[in-house]
């Protein structure tokens, strides 16, 4: 092991240059929280530049405010922007992923009208599976689903396969929620590309934690939660990438008065703004937006290169962990071993995950993120974890599974 004591793991915290990036959050060491692949922490800023605009904004300059604040959506965007390799005028924040994935692919699928075939993934986030299953029932299209290895992901040739000349569309994951597998997304999107279908990444688990470029892999279209690596906040809203290139060309459908080209004209009718303005409907969520534009801030400061070597060390050393403490224990590893391939969390599995990750909560102080029906998820963003972290999380559940006695929990009732 390249960490072979807690000494060691505090020895790579002396180390590492964004150790200083955990101050900036709001942070205890107890519990030790490994869930910010789901909800990422506050950072301190937020609650101030929050409290300002709801004191100053609000409180005082109140509808004047919205001078300011009707530009958010497109300036987080372009900060968003920047951190998966877009440019200016690319990327919009605006609802939630759920609403973005539907406009977004709806668009794709009234550009590409002959074409009757969405492919997607059998096992990806369910939202994104339930918003084409409406979508194909609606409209009367396929949506033909390919099945992968649940660790490793899709391979490339193996997807193409599902490919056709009459695809529209394919949706995928970067990251796959559960497994964190990361998807060849310039070879995929090029495969795509072959059948003339447009492709529609769910950036959730890479936005702030794997860079993406999305311009040299030639993506058509992304989405991504703003509330996981970003720290946005519960209910944050989410991001629309839509390559400047289509944009003339697509047209969400949910016409509101926010995608209007002059939005206080007040007359006439439907007339969208032709860039990615064109993809907002209504009133933005300002409070979420400010959350982002700070969250999205941070992991701009920090670099997402840094944050990517610093979260690639992180899960090695889960790996280590696991391989010496938990296999011997009947744990399988749900993430993939080369660390060129994994996201930023990994993913443990037991047959009594959910009465473990219960207990951990309870009783060990640790508290990780589960998914049905064996899946332990824990989360390591590299902004606020420390190397000590992983090693004593790791531990207290080698602690809990070796004590033999994991209480049957409670019905779950949130993640
Ligand atoms: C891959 C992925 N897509 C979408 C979502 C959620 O979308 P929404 O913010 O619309 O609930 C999640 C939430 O965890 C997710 O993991």
């Amino acid at each position: 092991m390249t960490v072979d004591s807690r000494e060691s793991a505090a020895a790579l915290d002396a180390a590492d240059p964004l150790a200083g990036m955990r101050a900036r959050f709001v942070v205890d060491d107890e519990p030790i929280y490994l869930a910010g692949n789901s909800l990422g922490r506050l950072p301190c800023e937020t609650s101030a530049r929050l409290a300002q605009v709801v004191a100053d904004e609000w409180g005082t300059g109140l509808v004047g405010s919205w001078e300011s604040w009707i530009d958010l959506p497109t300036h987080v965007g372009d900060l968003i922007a920047g951190l998966i390799g877009a440019r200016p005028g690319e990327v919009i924040v605006t609802d939630s992923t759920t609403v973005n994935l539907y406009k977004l692919a709806s668009a794709a699928l009234d550009a590409r009208p002959a074409a009757r075939v969405i492919v997607a993934d059998a096992d990806d986030f369910p939202t994104d599976r339930f918003v084409l299953e409406g979508l194909a029932r609606a409209r009367d299209l396929e949506l033909r689903l390919f099945t992968a290895d649940p660790v490793a992901g899709p391979k490339v040739d193996a997807l193409a396969d599902s490919l056709s000349p009459d695809t529209a569309l394919l949706v995928m994951s970067h990251v796959d929620y559960r497994s964190g597998a990361i998807a060849r997304l310039a070879e995929i999107t090029e495969r795509a590309h072959a059948v003339s279908a447009l492709v529609l990444w769910d950036l959730s688990h890479s936005v702030g934690i794997v860079p993406v470029d999305v311009e040299s892999a030639g993506v058509d279209l992304a989405v991504g939660c703003t509330y996981k690596y970003l720290n946005a906040g519960p209910g944050s809203p989410a991001f629309a990438y839509v390559r400047r290139s289509l944009q003339p060309e697509l047209r969400q459908p949910i016409w509101g008065w926010f995608g209007q080209r002059q939005q206080f004209g007040m007359s006439g009718s439907y007339d969208p703004d032709p860039g990615i303005g064109g993809t907002q409907t209504g009133t933005p969520p300002v409070l979420g937006l400010v959350a982002a534009q700070v969250g999205a801030a941070l992991v701009a400061e920090a670099g997402v290169d840094a944050i990517r070597t610093k979260s690639t060390a992180l899960t090695a050393v889960a790996v280590e962990c696991f391989d010496a403490w938990l296999a011997p224990l009947g744990f399988t590893l749900g993430s993939p071993r080369d660390p060129d391939r994994r996201g930023g969390h990994l993913t443990v599995e037991h047959p009594e995950a959910w009465g473990l990750c219960h207990a951990l909560i309870e009783r060990s102080g640790v508290v990780p993120d589960y998914r049905a029906p064996d899946a332990i998820r824990l989360g390591f963003p590299p902004l606020y974890t420390r190397f000590v972290d992983v090693w004593d999380a790791l531990d207290r559940l080698r602690t809990l599974a070796q004590s033999g006695a994991v209480p049957v929990p409670p019905p779950r009732r949130v993640t």
